[in-house]
């Protein structure tokens, strides 16, 4: 990277911290006086960081000017983040959602992870902030065996060429870990490193690893949002289908910049939910993606990510960031009625119905309409349906 790229990358994570500790300041503001002096004294850390980045926008800077800017930066991340799981539920805004966490094991719900995203207008950054995600899909069977049917060859084809024997990889909101174990042979005997919010997924991953052979693969439960791993630790980071959830997505993928070594490789593949279809459009069926991107959005989640993802990254400081994009399709007649199973059981499920007639997305009528056309659909020759994938391949700004 040279100097221009370099001050670039500086100013805009100040500009991440300033958003942050303004966003902290508030909060400490709602909750409680300690938080408020807690920022107080890191003030001076602040002003230090703060000057050193001007000095990096000045001109010829040296190392020391560098290595100091970087590890004041370093030392408010940790600190806004202390102080962010120290005020947890307390200090959030109005309108805050209900909190995944009712479904982790420890019953207790998690600090918020959630922080505004870049460059949207304030009033609707506040909303989000302190926002916790509602997870649209849930763990039920029926998702799961959506998630089972997924590998490492069709649903990370693109990173599965940039791995390398030995790397250490990271899949964050790695679910079943269907895809992971694939990641996991790739760098043999390298180590892959599974992480999600929900315990039962990752219970299912670790067996799943277990009756592979991938002794390379460890899994555990835990918030993409606050990473149990040290700075700089792995080669290579991927996600799929786990951002589109995340409302703080940008706060996601400043964590995972913090444990990629510089030079290190990140794969992202999310939905582009209102480019996916069926056809032919029996009975209105296609207008059940309609609903979903809504839903997705009620619960704070991206129906649009897999499109955004590109502009997301190179937003928030990623280099040499690629798109890329697929169609995943059931068109075969197995592929038909698995596809015709899943929609029945989770769309038309009695909760997310509850949930999409609740947000006034969708009437009782409308839906009845929708099971007769998806009906009609499954059995119609030559029908099919698509999940419209949108992804990126983005490197950690530095030396490989
Ligand atoms: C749609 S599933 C995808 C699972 C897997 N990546 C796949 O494609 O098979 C999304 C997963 O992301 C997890 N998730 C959502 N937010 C997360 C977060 N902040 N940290 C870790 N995992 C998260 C959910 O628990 C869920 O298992």
């Amino acid at each position: 990277m040279d100097w221009q790229e370099y001050r670039e990358y500086m100013d805009r994570i100040r500009s991440r911290l300033e958003k942050e500790r303004q966003d902290l300041r508030d909060r400490a503001r709602r909750a409680k006086k300690e938080a408020g002096e807690e920022l107080d004294k890191m003030e001076e850390t602040w002003k230090a960081f703060a000057s050193r980045v001007s000095e990096v926008e000045l001109s010829e800077v040296t190392e020391d000017v560098k290595e100091t800017a970087e590890r004041l930066a370093a030392e408010l991340r940790e600190g806004y983040s202390k102080l962010r799981d120290r005020l947890g539920d307390q200090g959030k805004g109005a309108g805050a959602g209900r909190a995944t966490a009712e479904t982790e094991s420890g019953g207790e719900p998690k600090p918020a992870a959630a922080r505004e995203e870049a460059g949207r207008e304030s009033a609707a950054a506040d909303a989000e902030v302190g926002r916790e995600a509602v997870y649209t899909m849930g763990y039920s069977e029926e998702f799961r065996r959506v998630l089972e049917r997924r590998s490492a060859q069709t649903h990370a084809s693109d990173l599965l060429p940039l791995l390398r024997q030995g790397m250490r990889v990271l899949d964050f909101g790695c679910g079943t870990g269907s895809i992971s174990v694939g990641l996991a042979k790739a760098v043999e005997p390298g180590e892959l490193h599974g992480i999600d919010l929900e315990e039962s997924q990752i219970e299912i991953a670790r067996a799943a690893a277990k009756a592979g052979g991938h002794d390379n693969a460890s899994f555990q439960a835990g918030d993409a949002a606050s990473l149990p791993f040290e700075d700089e630790w792995f080669d290579a980071a991927h996600c799929n289908a786990v951002l589109m959830h995340v409302p703080g997505a940008e706060a996601v993928l400043a964590e995972v910049n913090r444990v990629l070594k510089p030079g290190g490789i990140l794969s992202v593949r999310e939905l582009n939910t209102p480019s996916s279809f069926f056809e032919p459009d029996c009975g209105g069926i296609d207008g059940a993606w309609k609903v979903f991107a809504q839903l997705l959005a009620a619960n704070g989640g991206h129906p649009g990510m897999g499109r955004e993802i590109t502009g997301l990254l190179r937003r928030t400081g990623w280099s040499d960031v690629e798109a890329n994009g697929s169609f995943e399709l059931f068109r075969s007649e197995e592929d038909r009625a698995f596809f015709h199973r899943f929609v029945g059981e989770w769309f038309f499920s009695e909760d997310t119905v509850r949930a999409a007639t609740g947000h006034g997305l969708v009437a009782e009528a409308e839906l009845d309409g929708w099971r007769k056309g998806l009906d009609e659909w499954k059995d119609r020759p030559g029908a099919l349906a698509a999940f419209a994938w949108g992804g990126a391949i983005a490197r950690k700004p530095g030396l490989r």
